[in-house]
């Protein structure tokens, strides 16, 4: 079955390596999967004073959030946790409440980082975020991937071949993640 699904990257630098392994996924991502990258980064910081009429940008990620039946996490770890901005657009997209754009909608974490933990702390404490959330969420296979110099290039070519079939495999298995979710749940309105 085909699905859609939005990419949320943690990292605002122009320079990012997660970008770069974004990138990698589409491309290596099964036919089924569509992807699109949800931006964040023109969003203001949240507040409850703003549930009564949310700005443009809080607007457009709560639609881009509602027009897919996925979300893919692509994040580094900053701090031992997950960065700023990303944990600001989660704020916004749960809110206002009982409108939280993540109920029943799978999503999947993976990041890298040039540290030897491969961003695994900071998935960790998103994976608590994204329970709260009640986003069914992809348990295995996890993947910390670390950044050796010129692994993936900006376009998204992975130059380690062990490598690439990892990244190949965990979408194929996130495809079969989003399917086995949804013959339980029922998919969400278009
Ligand atoms: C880092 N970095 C980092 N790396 C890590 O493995 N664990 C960490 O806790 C942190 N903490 C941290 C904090 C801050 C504020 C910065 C700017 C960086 C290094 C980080 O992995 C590196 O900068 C990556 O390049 C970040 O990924 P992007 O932004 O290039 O995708």
């Amino acid at each position: 079955t085909a699905y859609k699904v939005g990419y949320l990257i943690g990292s605002l630098a122009k320079g990012s390596l997660n970008r770069k392994l974004a990138k990698a996924l589409v491309n290596l991502a099964p036919a089924e999967l569509s992807m699109a990258e949800i931006p964040f980064k023109d969003l203001p910081l949240y507040s409850y004073d703003y549930d009564a009429d949310f700005p443009p940008p809080a607007r457009a990620l709560k639609d881009a959030l509602a027009a897919v039946e996925a979300v893919l996490f692509v994040t580094p770890e900053y701090n031992r946790s997950i960065p700023g901005g990303l944990k600001n657009a989660i704020d916004w997209a749960s809110r206002p409440y009982g409108q939280n754009s993540f109920t029943r909608k799978p999503s999947a974490i993976i990041g890298t980082s040039p540290g030897m933990l491969g961003t695994a702390l900071a998935q960790q404490s998103l994976r608590g975020v994204l329970a709260f959330c009640n986003s069914p969420l992809m348990n295995a296979i996890e993947a910390y991937i670390q950044f050796k110099p010129g692994l993936i290039t900006d376009d998204g070519e992975v130059t380690d071949p062990s490598t690439e079939e990892f990244l190949r495999d965990y979408m194929m298995q996130f495809h079969r993640f989003i399917t086995l979710v949804y013959t339980a749940l029922p998919r969400p309105e278009p």
